[in-house]
């Protein structure tokens, strides 16, 4: 699989030299996590063939069957105040759709706020974790983790998920080159990690223009509550602007909250 994966990264990348890859992990951002905590650079990147214990937001599982998807996790380290990386999840989510389509040759949507969508199902995730230094009070890393589905078909994906999951062989209908996508990814990811700070509303404008979930009527989930509402926008750090139909408009957090389409997933 490195082999594979370096043989389409330019010969200067500089993540070169620092990608790991392992046939069975627990998590790749678990890994990323304990790595970074041990002083390992900016650019370490981490691929697996398959998870054991692949983590989702909100404490949900994601789903890493063996050779069927990529699940990748990159190390940061932003150096600077947390407020500062509110958009990381949205960057990371627009890097993501700039690789897939040079890769693969389409352009997923998003949906708020971690999920890639193609046909209205959920293609990839993405999970990003910070540590802050004590000391400093400044982002000591970040790890930002990915999953895309590769080459599921639908008999391949857990009966709970059949439904609202998809891959990019769906997609296409053709077979899928992951060591191109994974190169594609790092070189995506590489990008988004020099622009993070410096090109934030460029970031924020490219989130809008994908974000399928913007316009969209949707149920807010907070723990047992549901609200139902009109998305309306998503804010310079990432946040959405609803329109809820009790009449107030409200800006949710990511951290809390998950949204549902009111017809399926989207
Ligand atoms: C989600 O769907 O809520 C996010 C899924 C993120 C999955 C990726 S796979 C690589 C990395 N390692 C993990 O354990 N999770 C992320």
């Amino acid at each position: 699989m490195k082999n594979r994966i370096l043989s389409h990264l330019p010969s200067d990348h500089p993540w070169r030299d620092s990608i790991l890859c392992f046939e069975s992990i627990d998590s790749t951002n678990t890994r990323a996590k304990l790595l970074a905590a041990s002083g390992a650079p900016e650019g370490t990147v981490l691929i697996a063939d398959s998870q054991t214990a692949g983590r989702g937001r909100l404490g949900r599982s994601f789903q890493s069957p063996p050779r069927s998807g990529i699940y990748m996790s990159v190390i940061l380290r932003p150096n600077c105040p947390p407020a500062e990386l509110m958009h990381l999840t949205c960057a990371a989510a627009v890097a993501a759709c700039d690789a897939v389509e040079t890769a693969i040759g389409f352009r997923p949507g998003i949906k708020w706020i971690n999920d890639l969508v193609a046909d209205k199902k959920k293609l990839a995730g993405i999970l990003t974790e910070l540590s802050i230094d004590p000391k400093s009070g400044l982002v000591d890393y970040a790890v930002v983790g990915i999953g895309i589905n590769c080459s599921q078909q639908p008999k391949d994906f857990p009966l709970e998920i059949r439904d609202i999951a998809c891959s990019a062989a769906m997609v296409t209908g053709s077979p899928i080159d992951r060591s191109r996508l994974a190169a594609a990814m790092i070189c995506s990811l590489e990008k988004m990690s020099r622009e993070l700070l410096t090109k934030k509303i460029d970031i924020i404008e490219r989130y809008r223009s994908n974000c399928v979930t913007i316009g969209a009527e949707v149920v807010v989930l907070r723990g047992e509550a549901q609200r139902c509402g009109k998305a309306l926008d998503v804010d310079e750090n990432g946040a959405l602007t609803v329109a809820f139909n009790d009449g107030l408009t409200e800006t949710v957090n990511s951290g809390e909250v998950s949204v549902r389409g009111l017809c399926g997933y989207t």
